[in-house]
């Protein structure tokens, strides 16, 4: 049975942190990680190679808000593609599996021809975390 932590807007406890990875039981977590959601990188990831547990990852679109142009984004400039969204959470290295809910076979399509282009360049990631930003800013008018 994996474990399942949504950490998204507030910090987690670090002692809960190590309790839910100690339990030696679960050897899989399932945490929520996006562009606009990137807890995970400081609360989580720096404790793994304790336990070292199977990590599957899901909210890659963050509910496809990232899919859309947040309020105040520049009209000229692009949105991410889904397949930005799922190389985002891939680029880390901490993550085993992204899960991907692609709602016709053309997004099954682009999503596992975006695999082929394996991880974001810096400037790509870059790109991401500006957005993600402006999403996760938006929160309160958008989620
Ligand atoms: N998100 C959660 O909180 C959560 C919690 C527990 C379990 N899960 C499960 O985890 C799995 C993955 O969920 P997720 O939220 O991580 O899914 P996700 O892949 O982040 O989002 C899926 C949505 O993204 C859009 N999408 C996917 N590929 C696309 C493409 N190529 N082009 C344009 N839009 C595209 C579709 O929106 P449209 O339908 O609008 O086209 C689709 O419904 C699902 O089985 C879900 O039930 C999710």
């Amino acid at each position: 049975m994996p474990n399942s932590v949504n950490r998204y807007e507030e910090p987690m406890n670090q002692d809960f942190t190590h309790t839910i990875l100690g339990k030696t039981d679960l050897k899989v977590h399932r945490f929520g990680l996006s562009a606009a959601h990137r807890g995970a990188e400081e609360d989580i990831f720096p404790h793994l190679s304790a336990h070292n547990p199977g990590v599957v990852s899901y909210t890659a679109t963050r509910w496809r808000y990232l899919l859309r142009r947040p309020r105040g984004w520049p009209k000229d400039s692009r949105v991410p593609t889904a397949g930005e969204c799922y190389r985002f959470v891939l680029s880390n290295p901490n993550v085993h599996v992204c899960l991907t809910a692609p709602s016709n076979v053309k997004h099954l399509e682009e999503n596992l021809a975006a695999l082929e282009d394996g991880p974001l360049s810096a400037e790509d990631h870059a790109f991401m975390c500006k957005v993600g930003d402006a999403v996760h800013s938006k929160k309160k008018l958008l989620g």
